[in-house]
Parts: C-alpha cells; structure tokens; sequence
C-alpha cells in the first residue's frame, strides 16, 4: 500500500478521518485522476471503470501480487482473486466472490481479470488436464458473451443475462473442473430492442462473419437491416470488420471447448431459422384457410428455409404457424386455426424459445466439458470451489417491466443474504464477545424480499394466481388484484392507492419501495411473459428435427398433447426458484465464516462491521442518479452529499470479509463510473 504516495488519497476507505459521502467521493476522485481505480473499503473492493486501457493488467502486475497478503500491494482485483484463491487453498473451504454493480460498471470485465489471474497462478507442473480445463474457463466467456451479451444504451457489452460460476480445485489448488449457472436470459430482446441497442450478438456476427457459401446455404443475406429481428440495430453495428474478427474468436472459442463443426453447424442454422422466423408475415385471407382458420403467411418461402433449417417437414412448420392442436376432454384432439394476431404471437414465442433453448444448450454443451473428471472423492480428496457471481445490478428505466422486476428482486434477495448472515451475525458476535460498539440502525429488507415472494400473497404469487385462472385475466386485473392485497404495505403504492401521485398511471403501474430507491413497474406484459406460453405443437415439432442438436434442444417436446396435463411452471416462480437456490448456495461458502479459531491474534477484528457499514451505505446510496431520494434514515442521511458531488456514483458495493485468516474471503467488488467518464464510451 505504501507504494502509493499521500497525494494517492487513502487507499482504504476506513483510513478516512470522517466517513461522509463528500469525503467518500473526494477521495475516489482523487485517486480516479491518479488512474488508480480501486479502493479497498475494509476487504471490499471498490471500482471505477476508466473506459479505457490502463497498464494494470498481465503477468508483471499477477507476479505482483501473487502470493501477497491483501494489503501488502495496492488495492487491485488481483489481490482479491490472490487472497480468495489463499483462503480457499488454505482452508479447503469452498469461498466465493460476489460481484455487483449496475451495468456498464465493470462486472464482467472484472470477473475476467479475476479468471485471468487464477488461470495464471496455478498448475506450475503443466498437467495436460488442469490445461484443458483453463482453456475451457477463459473461453467459456467469449461464448456466452456472443449468445448473451448485447448492445445496449449504457453499455456496447451488456450481459443479458446473470451468471454464477464454480470453478472446482483440486488438494493442490489447480482447476479440475467448473460449472456455470445462468440467470434469466433476457430473451425479449430477440424480438425487439430499445432505440440504440441491438439484438444479441451472435446474429450480427453470422450475418457479418460467415464466408459468402455458408451464408448462402444460410439463406441470408449480409445486411442486418433485412431482418425484422435485427433491423433496429442494424445502423448501429460494430465496424464490419470489428464483428469479422468476433466471429472468429467466437468459432475459435467453440472449437477450443469442444463444440463440434456439426454443432456449430446447427446453430448457425438456429441463428438463421429465427431471423427467417421474424420475417414471416400473416395475412387473413378469404378462402378458408387451414381447418377453419382464415390466415395464411404472407411469404412461403420464408416457411421453405424454416424448414430446412430446422430439419423439420415444411407441412408441419405452416401447421404450427396457423393453428394449434387442443385437446377437448378425453383424448381427443381438435385442430384449431389462429386468427392473425394469434399467428403473430406464436411466431414470436417460438423465436424466444428457440433462441433461449440455444443458450441454455451452449451453457450445458460447456459445463458438459467442464464437470471434473475421472474425481475419486475417497481418492482425490474433495474438490473446494471458488464461485464468482456476476450479476445484474439494480436496474432502473423510464420503463420498468417484469424483467425489471426480476432482476431488482434479484437484487433484493442478495442484499438480504448480506444484511441477515454480515450485519446480524457481526453484531451478534460482537454482542456475544463484549466488545463496544456503536450499535447502527440499518435497514433490514425482508419485508421487500417477502413482498415479492411470500407464498399466496407474494407479488410473484398474486401473479400466478392471475396467470392460472380461468377467462381472460388481464394485466389491470392482476394490478386490482396486487392492490387489494397490499393496500397497507408500507413498501408498495399504486396510483388507485395513491390517487394525487401523478407520477404513477391509474391502472397501469405499481411502486414497489426498493432498498436502492423507488421502482415504478408497468403491468403491461406481466401476464403474458409470466407465461410465457408456447404452443405444445412448436416443442413437439422441434423434438421430431432430424438435427440431433436441435432435437436435444427439446426433450419436453417428445410428450404427446394428451399427456400435458400439468401447467408448466411460470417465468416468475422459476426465476424465484432459481434465486432462491443460488442464495443458499452463497450462503454455505466462505463468504461468511464462523468465529476464527485464533481470535485473541487478530487485532484487526474489531474493523468489519465498520466496514461494512460503510460499504452498505454506498450500495444505499449509490444509485443512478435517475432513482428517487426516497426512504431510509441512514439513505437520507447520506443523500445530500451524495448529490452535490460532480462524480455520480452509478453502483454499489456490499460484502464483507471477516480478516484474520477466519475463512475465506466474501468480497464484492463493485465498480463506481463517474459521470465524467461516461462520454468516452
Ligand atoms: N478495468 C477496466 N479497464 C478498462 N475498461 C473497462 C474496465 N472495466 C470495464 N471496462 C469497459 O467498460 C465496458 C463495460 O464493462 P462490463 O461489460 O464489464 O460491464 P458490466 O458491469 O458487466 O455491465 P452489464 O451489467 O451491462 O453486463 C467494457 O466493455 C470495457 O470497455
Ligand atoms: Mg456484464
């Protein structure tokens, strides 16, 4: 630490003489225009993303910091990783690192560094195995950033999608496997983007990348703008060139995991049967079309490449365009045609399927070569796991749908994992070992958490409920239905509840009261995407492909329609589930340990719960500038100095890692992206 110099500013947030928010940004600042980008607060890694290259990164600064204690070198990602990496080899304990922030932050980036920098520390003997499995994990990445990332309007680069990712060591301390779990992809945007944004990578770069003959058998041509699909981004893509050499990393990533050409193959004509999906058209007609349906599509053809690409009967691709297979009592079974609007939105759920079906299948194709193997347990002894999360961070737009509400859940969940298993179990233990302290009123959230998932009342609930009854529900009911049962929540608000709050529309929109400021959710959608309904005839046309990986794709679709009986699960209660597993499963890792064995040695024990706090005060401050003020003791209190400052702090950072050795590391390094900085994008 002493490597930097006083005019660096403090290069942990607790050495500051007064803890306010002024002090807290000047000293970022400060240390920001020094190019230095991190900050420790306590074992907490705060970030500010420079947008640019700095000479921060590679084996000169890994060498630096490898093998160091924490606070021996300057605050870097590569300390955390090092110290994650010590503990978790020292102890055998499994730990992990959490990372969040709000998009554009830095998350990603980070957690790249954090796999850059174990990939380089570890397997000295060279074994061929712990090798592939390194390959693996770094091109892991690039991958999932094709078919999960996208261009939106905060970042060029945003992830679609949460990711949570072990990677297993074996007694040694070398990676001998990983898994990756991911989170709600968020598979609207194969249909539609926001003005500024695009679809997901992966089209523009078949589109841009393959050679002339492959696009051809593709039936594609090269400018994006001819696609419904990818039409909107299309005068915002990347240099031609730009999108060339992605494509080919990403080919070279496939291959270096072990996608097979045939694989590859078939996604690319996954990739190409969606954009032909989105082009097809429905038209009434006046001659009865099938069965008793009046619609046909617009453009046959488009149906002849759908067909083709997806090694389906071209008969049965128009079937499932315009009509669907009901059963009515018993097993019989009646064919009934679309109106045009019902054709319209079928295509349109198929395109997301298909395209969310892929990318589960490229995350489960990569951990298939990642599960450790030939692991004897009684041999080998036990793997210990590192897990990184990178997540969405709080997320809030002009807009907020049910994929906002998701993720601000999401966001809910993990601040509650912190405030129940950090603050209460420090507290606690500094009750429990008479030391002084000054006890701080924090906010505990669970009421939010219950709020959304309670179980019969739960907002996540309540929606269920609307989705499974009977008649035409619509998504004002499902409001009615929210205000009636949290009309005196003190957490939620709706214009009916709240008539003179202008800023809410009747009938549309509900507030929910987040820990990070007030979100401001429309109904619209709600319904549907909770759903998320597809037709059992599409899944059952896609198991029957003749492609071997599409068909893998869809093994629910092998049910006859007589046997779907039981209504799937709704995209809500699968994200709560989803949540719920992850949460626990942080919970049982080192990210809190128990009381260290040698307490009396470590004089530095009485700094967490300081830290902490202070840390937690950011996460509750630092949001976009857009959220309310509203709310807390502690957020008030900090508020005013907080929107003085020029530097707007756009995340949050929460996490705590117990010193002394008492486990591993619990860390959460979150980056903060001053405003000015923001144009360089
Ligand atoms: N340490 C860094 N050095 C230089 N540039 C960086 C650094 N971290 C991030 N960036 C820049 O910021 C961009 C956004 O970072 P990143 O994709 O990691 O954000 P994110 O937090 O993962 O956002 P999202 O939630 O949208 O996925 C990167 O593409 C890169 O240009
Ligand atoms: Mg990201």
């Amino acid at each position: 630490m002493d490597e930097e110099g006083l005019e660096c500013g403090k290069p942990d947030f607790v050495l500051l003489d007064q803890v306010t928010m002024e002090d807290f940004m000047e000293n970022l600042k400060l240390r920001f225009e020094k190019g230095l980008i991190y900050t420790y607060i306590g074992e907490v890694l705060v970030s500010v993303n420079p947008y640019q290259e700095l000479p921060l990164y590679g084996p000169e600064a890994i060498a630096k910091y490898q093998g160091r204690e924490l606070y021996e070198r300057p605050p870097h990602l590569y300390a955390v990783a090092n110290a994650t990496y010590r503990a978790m080899k020292r102890r055998s304990r499994d730990t992990c690192i959490v990372i969040s922030g709000e998009s554009g932050a830095g998350k990603t980036e980070a957690s790249k560094h954090i796999m850059q920098y174990i990939a380089a520390v570890t397997n000295p003997s060279q074994r061929a195995e712990v090798d592939r499995v390194k390959d693996v994990l770094l091109k892991s990445t690039c991958v999932l950033e094709a078919f999960g990332n996208a261009r939106t309007n905060r970042n060029h680069n945003s992830s679609r999608f949460g990711k949570y990712m072990d990677i297993n060591f074996d007694f040694k301390g070398d990676p001998v496997g990983g898994h990756i779990h991911s989170y709600l992809l968020e598979k609207s945007r194969v249909l539609k983007q926001h003005v500024g944004e695009r679809n997901f990578h992966a089209f523009y770069q078949v589109l841009r990348g393959c050679e002339d003959a492959e696009l051809q058998k593709l039936h594609l041509q090269r400018n994006p703008a001819v696609y419904n699909f990818t039409r909107q981004g299309a005068g915002l893509s990347a240099l031609e060139s730009d999108e060339k050499s992605h494509y080919l990393a990403v080919m070279e990533a496939m291959r270096v995991i072990g996608f097979s050409a045939e694989e590859v193959g078939s996604v690319h004509r996954i990739l190409a049967a969606i954009l032909h999906l989105g082009n097809i058209e429905f038209v009434e007609t006046e001659e009865a079309g099938l069965e008793q349906g009046h619609v046909a599509v617009a453009e046959e053809l488009l149906v002849d490449h759908v067909a083709q690409l997806t090694a389906t009967p071209r008969e049965l691709v128009l079937r499932c365009l315009l009509s669907r297979t009901v059963a009515s009592g018993g097993r019989e079974l009646i064919e009934k045609g679309h109106t045009a609007a019902e054709a319209s939105y079928a295509r349109d759920a198929c395109a997301k399927a298909v395209y969310q079906r892929l990318f589960e299948w490229v995350v489960n194709r990569i951990n298939g070569v990642m599960e450790p193997r030939g692991r004897d347990p009684r041999r080998d002894g036990k793997d210990t796991v590192i897990g990184v999360l990178d997540i969405y961070g709080f997320e809030v737009f002009p807009v907020n749908s049910f994929e906002q509400f998701c993720i601000n859940y999401c966001n809910e969940k993990l601040q509650q994992l912190f405030i129940q298993l950090i603050l209460k179990q420090e507290q606690e233990e500094y009750e429990r070992e008479g030391i002084a302290w000054q006890s701080v009123d924090y906010f505990n959230n669970a009421t939010i958490v219950e709020l959304v998932e309670r179980p019969h009342r739960g907002v996540l609930a309540v929606l269920d409920e609307a989705c499974s009854a009977a008649g035409t529900i619509t998504d004002r009911i499902f409001l009615q239905s929210l205000d009636t049962h949290h009309r005196h929540h003190p957490h939620y608000t709706s214009r009916q509840l709240c008539p003179t709050d202008k800023t809410m529309e009747f009938g549309r929109d509900f507030r929910i009261k987040h820990y990070a400021g007030d979100v401001t959710y429309s109904v619209e959608g709600f319904i549907d995407k909770n759903r998320d309904h597809l037709f059992q005839d599409f899944k059952r046309l896609m198991y029957n492909s003749s492609d071997p990986t599409l068909r893998a794709m869809w093994p629910d679709g092998q049910q006859d329609i007589t046997e779907v009986t039981k209504r799937p699960l709704t995209a809500g209660t699968l994200f709560k589930n989803s949540m719920v597993a992850l949460v626990e499963n942080l919970a049982c890792k080192s990210l809190f340990p128990g009381p260290p064995a040698g307490r009396d040695t470590c004089t530095p024990a009485l700094r967490p719960l300081r830290l902490t706090l202070v840390s937690l005060s950011v996460l509750r401050c630092g949001r976009s500038p857009s959220m309310s003020a509203a709310s807390s003791p502690m957020r008030t209190r900090w508020l005013p100095g907080w929107t003085r400052t020029t530097v707007a702090t756009r995340s949050r950072t929460w996490g705590c890692w117990r010193m002394c050795g008492s486990g591993g590391p619990a860390l959460l390094p979150a980056s903060l992206t001053p405003d000015s900085c923001s144009g360089t994008r």
